[in-house]
């Protein structure tokens, strides 16, 4: 169940201050403070004669070369104020002048083999680190868990062109996730197989704060609320668990086989785990001629605005 809308806002504003204050560096623990087998660009000011540059490399690795030119970290060639360790193949690999003067010793060169999952992930974040999306990698499931930006993006070799990625999604995401995968084969589902929406749309990939990963709106609400906009109200009249307890109260996200991606076969159920008179409950029960008659058994056939209404008190519409 998720926090109060409120009070939630008021943790991640906190908690962004935090991260702010501390520096994503700080948060992989440790691995931060130990030195790479090969340094990183940012200690290698004072070694600049050990950069190459990059057409030093295309003499002998010509096909990566020319593959390389045609991806967007082409762009670091591109940019020179920041000097060479900022640029091209050196700039993930390090310097290179040892290696071709070793005559291509593979040990005289980071080669992202063999290393921490960790020590890839700060690599690529010396440039990546920026904006909310890429922020909270250091706090993300996939971080904590050994996933690195390698395992889902394929700097030379991306069978998807766009973003750089081992393979698109949602497949890419299966490969790891193979257990959600038949919840999005079900009679009522996202249309996520079928590229109507993406595994991302709703989870950010490179970590955040809301729990499983889930991302929220500009405003800091439920992910839900970015496409199913009528349902955010606010209404002069809130059915309160939509914003309490939020959409899965009463619904599945990913796929089910009840209709309306509901958590129950049958409405009334839903409704009455909550509407029923217990004596500590403050939600209300269901009228007692509710009882009397077959047809008050569909519920939202007369409760029709079930997410809050502007004009009727009890949701008739
Ligand atoms: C004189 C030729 C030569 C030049 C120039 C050269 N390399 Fe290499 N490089 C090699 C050879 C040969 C190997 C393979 C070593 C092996 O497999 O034992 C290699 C291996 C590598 C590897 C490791 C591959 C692996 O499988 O572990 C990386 C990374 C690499 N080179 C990057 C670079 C970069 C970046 C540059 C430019 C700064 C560069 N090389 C310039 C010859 C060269
Ligand atoms: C944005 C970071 C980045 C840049 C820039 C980059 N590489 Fe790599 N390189 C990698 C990663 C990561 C790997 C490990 C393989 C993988 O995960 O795709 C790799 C692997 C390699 C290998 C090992 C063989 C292979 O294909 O797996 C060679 C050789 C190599 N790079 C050479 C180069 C050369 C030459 C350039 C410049 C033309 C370059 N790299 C630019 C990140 C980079
Ligand atoms: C679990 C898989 C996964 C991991 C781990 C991951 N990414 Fe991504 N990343 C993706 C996917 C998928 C997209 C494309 C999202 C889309 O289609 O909108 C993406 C998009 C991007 C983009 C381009 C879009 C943007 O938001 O700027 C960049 C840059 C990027 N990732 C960098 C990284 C870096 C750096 C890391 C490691 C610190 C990383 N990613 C880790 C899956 C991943
Ligand atoms: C020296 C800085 C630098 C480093 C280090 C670096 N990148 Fe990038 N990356 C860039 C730049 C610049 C772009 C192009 C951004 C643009 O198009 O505006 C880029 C773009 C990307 C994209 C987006 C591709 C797209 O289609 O939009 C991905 C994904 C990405 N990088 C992943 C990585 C990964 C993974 C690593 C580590 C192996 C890495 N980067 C290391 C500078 C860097
Ligand atoms: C290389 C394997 C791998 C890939 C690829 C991968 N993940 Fe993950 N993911 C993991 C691991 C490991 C965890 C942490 C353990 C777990 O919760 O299953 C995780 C955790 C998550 C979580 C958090 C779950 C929770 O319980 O908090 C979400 C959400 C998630 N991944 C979404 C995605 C999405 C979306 C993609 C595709 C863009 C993706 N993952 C790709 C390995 C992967
Ligand atoms: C419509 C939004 C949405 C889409 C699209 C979506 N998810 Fe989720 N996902 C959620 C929500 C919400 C939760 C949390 C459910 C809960 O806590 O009850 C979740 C939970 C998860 C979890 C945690 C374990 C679990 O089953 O609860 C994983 C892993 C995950 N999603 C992966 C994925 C992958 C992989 C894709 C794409 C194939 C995907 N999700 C697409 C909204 C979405
Ligand atoms: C990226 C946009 C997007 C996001 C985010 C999203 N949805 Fe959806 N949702 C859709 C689309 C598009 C459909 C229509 C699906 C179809 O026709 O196949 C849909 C359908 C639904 C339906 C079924 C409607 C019907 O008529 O059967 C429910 C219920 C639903 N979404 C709930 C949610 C919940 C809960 C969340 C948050 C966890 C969420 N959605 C997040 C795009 C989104
Ligand atoms: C108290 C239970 C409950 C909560 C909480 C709830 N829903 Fe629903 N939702 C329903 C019921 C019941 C239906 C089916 C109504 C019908 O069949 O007439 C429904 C239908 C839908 C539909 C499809 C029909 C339509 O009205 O567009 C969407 C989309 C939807 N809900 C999205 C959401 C989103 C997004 C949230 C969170 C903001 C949410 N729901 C929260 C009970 C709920
Ligand atoms: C997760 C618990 C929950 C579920 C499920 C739920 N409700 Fe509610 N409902 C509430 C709460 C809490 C209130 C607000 C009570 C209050 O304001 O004191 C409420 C208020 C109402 C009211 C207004 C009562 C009044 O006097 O203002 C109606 C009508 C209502 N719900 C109908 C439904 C229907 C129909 C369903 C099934 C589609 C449903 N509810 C599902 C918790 C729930
Ligand atoms: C045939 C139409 C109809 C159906 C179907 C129906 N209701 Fe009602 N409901 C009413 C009327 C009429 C009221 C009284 C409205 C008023 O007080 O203004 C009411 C009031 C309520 C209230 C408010 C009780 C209070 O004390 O404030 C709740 C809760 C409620 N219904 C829940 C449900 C649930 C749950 C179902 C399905 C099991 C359901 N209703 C089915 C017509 C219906």
């Amino acid at each position: 169940m998720t926090a109060h809308p409120i009070r939630k806002r008021i943790l991640l504003a906190g908690v962004a201050l935090c991260a702010v204050l501390f520096g994503a560096g700080q948060l992989f623990g440790g691995a931060g403070g130990k030195k790479s087998p090969v340094a990183g660009p940012r200690t290698q000011q004072a070694e600049a004669t050990k950069y190459a540059g990059a057409e030093a490399c295309q003499a002998c690795h010509a096909e990566v070369y020319e593959k390389f030119e045609a991806t967007p970290h082409w762009k670091t060639m591109l940019e020179t104020r920041r000097g060479p360790e900022w640029q091209g193949c050196e700039a993930c690999h390090g310097p290179g002048a040892d290696h071709i003067e070793a005559g291509g010793d593979k040990t005289k060169i980071f080669n992202f083999k063999g290393v921490s999952t960790k020590t890839i992930s700060e690599r690529c974040l010396q440039c990546h680190l920026y904006g909310e999306e890429h922020s909270n990698f250091a706090r993300s499931a996939h971080n904590v868990n050994d996933v690195s930006c390698v395992d889902c993006h394929s700097v030379h070799a991306a069978k998807e062109k766009q973003f750089l990625l081992v393979r698109s999604q949602p497949e890419l995401c299966y490969t790891c996730h193979l257990e959600v995968k038949p919840q999005f084969d079900r009679p009522f589902r996202h249309r996520v197989n079928q590229g109507l929406v993406d595994c991302t749309d709703c989870h950010n990939q490179h970590g955040g704060f809301v729990t499983r990963q889930l991302r929220s709106t500009a405003a800091q609400d439920a992910v839900c609320f970015t496409c199913h906009t009528d349902k955010a109200g606010p209404f002069v009249f809130e059915h309160a668990p939509v914003k309490t307890e939020g959409c899965m109260a009463c619904h599945v996200p990913h796929g089910s086989s009840n209709p309306r991606l509901l958590r129950r076969s049958q409405i009334n159920l839903l409704c009455l785990e909550c509407h029923t008179l217990t004596v500590d409950s403050d939600v209300p029960g269901i009228p007692a001629f509710h009882n009397q008659s077959q047809k008050y058994q569909a519920c939202t056939v007369c409760h029709v605005t079930v997410h809050g209404s502007n004009v009727s008190s009890v949701f008739f519409k």
